[in-house]
């Protein structure tokens, strides 16, 4: 088991492990126990999931409440079904709630824990590549509105981050590639995260395709793990994403705008965020910020590991503009892109020539 501290900057209250192994579901409520002081606890979880892990985590001190199953789910509707259950069982601020799922279930989970009595432990329990490597550490928590993606949420960590990497196994091949788009973006934003300075994770991702798409256990918890590190390091620095915590964001721009566009059905985040990235890639090379040879590296690593097959230009680039254009990380009116700069190295800039960008689209 591989274990990271998260050091929210100033270290104190929010500060909290992610733990990364196997088999940690067998003893799950041991591990939770030395990081609340929780007598009950609600779990968050969907159907699916449930179906296939639930009984792991039943016991005399927990509850469950199951949601349906998917994006279109991750809004105040079901957040308010999640407030009513902890009413239900009168949950009390020592109690806990467990986000057993990817990232909707814990996104949901962790805002619907920031804002009952003010705010009540959770514990995330990722389940998805995606929520190992991303959604679960930072503690960014949300639900989506009509206007936008996560419009409505909040910043709020949780005592503890539990990926059983065996869950993985049950993880349809798309939920998988989905998450390595996530992944890879930490290859491209490498240097600004700066916490490995010795070592390469582009490199990595190159040499260990095969082996990472063939799920091998001990690469892929190795790159959970430098995932997590990477993230680690920057929301140290940064929690509340005054400045550097928008570099995660890399991609994320063009991704909330396709998620949107197509009613947050056709195209998984993870999908989204790789087209994304592609996108940002061709307008970085065009306003030659990257070499042609490093483009060129990016774009075969993204293709590689096929992540943007299923995309078809459907919507107007107009139209994809208006949409970021919504988008919350919008400032005074100007879209903030996160854009290549060098090798593993992004920038944020906010006066890219519409032109350019619609071009890139
Ligand atoms: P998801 O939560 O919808 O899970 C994908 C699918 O996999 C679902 O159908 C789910 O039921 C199923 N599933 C989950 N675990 C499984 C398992 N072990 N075996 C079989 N099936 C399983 O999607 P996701 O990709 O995990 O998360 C995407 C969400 O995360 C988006 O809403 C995105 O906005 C959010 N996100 C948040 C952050 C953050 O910092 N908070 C970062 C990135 C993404
Ligand atoms: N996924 C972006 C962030 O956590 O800031």
């Amino acid at each position: 088991m591989e274990k990271i501290e998260v050091k929210i900057n100033p270290v104190g209250e929010s500060s909290y492990p992610i733990f990364i192994g196997k088999n940690l579901l067998n003893n799950l409520y041991d591990i939770i126990q030395k990081f609340t002081k929780a007598s009950r606890y609600l779990v968050v979880t969907n159907d699916t999931i449930y179906s296939l892990y639930g009984e792991k985590l039943k016991n005399e001190c927990s509850q469950f409440i199951i949601l349906p199953d998917g994006e279109i789910y991750k809004n105040m509707d079901i957040l308010q079904r999640i407030i009513d259950k902890c009413l239900e069982l009168n949950l009390e601020r020592k109690d806990a709630i467990i986000a057993l799922g990817g990232g909707v279930i814990g996104d949901m989970a962790g805002f619907a824990s920031s804002i009952y009595r003010r705010g009540i432990d959770f514990i995330q329990v990722p389940t998805t590549l995606l929520a190992m490597v991303d959604s679960s550490v930072g503690g960014k928590v949300a639900v989506n509105h009509s206007s936008g993606k996560n419009m409505i949420g909040a910043f709020y960590q949780p005592k503890a981050v539990i990926a059983d990497t065996n869950t993985l196994s049950t993880l349809d091949e798309r939920q998988f590639k989905s998450g390595l788009g996530e992944v890879l973006k930490y290859a491209f934003i490498e240097k600004n995260c700066a916490c490995q300075s010795d070592f390469n994770f582009l490199e990595f991702l190159e040499t260990h395709k095969n082996d990472i798409l063939l799920k091998n256990a001990d690469i892929t918890e190795k790159m959970i793990k430098i995932c997590c590190s990477l993230k680690a390091s920057v929301v140290n620095k940064d929690e509340k994403e005054k400045g550097l915590r928008a570099i995660l964001n890399f991609g994320h721009t063009f991704a909330h705008a396709i998620e949107k566009l197509t009613g947050y059905e056709k195209y998984t985040h993870g999908e989204a965020v790789a087209i994304g990235m592609t996108m940002i890639f061709n307008i970085a090379v065009k306003l030659n910020y990257v070499t042609d040879g490093y483009y060129k590296r990016c774009i075969n690593l993204i293709n590689n590991y096929s992540l943007v097959n299923t995309y078809s230009e459907e919507f107007l680039p107009e139209d994809f503009y208006n949409s970021m254009l919504s988008d919350k990380k919008v400032s005074e009116g100007r879209i903030n892109f996160v854009i290549p700069t060098g090798e593993r190295e992004v920038e944020i800039i906010n006066n890219i020539d519409k032109n350019i960008v619609l071009e890139g689209i």
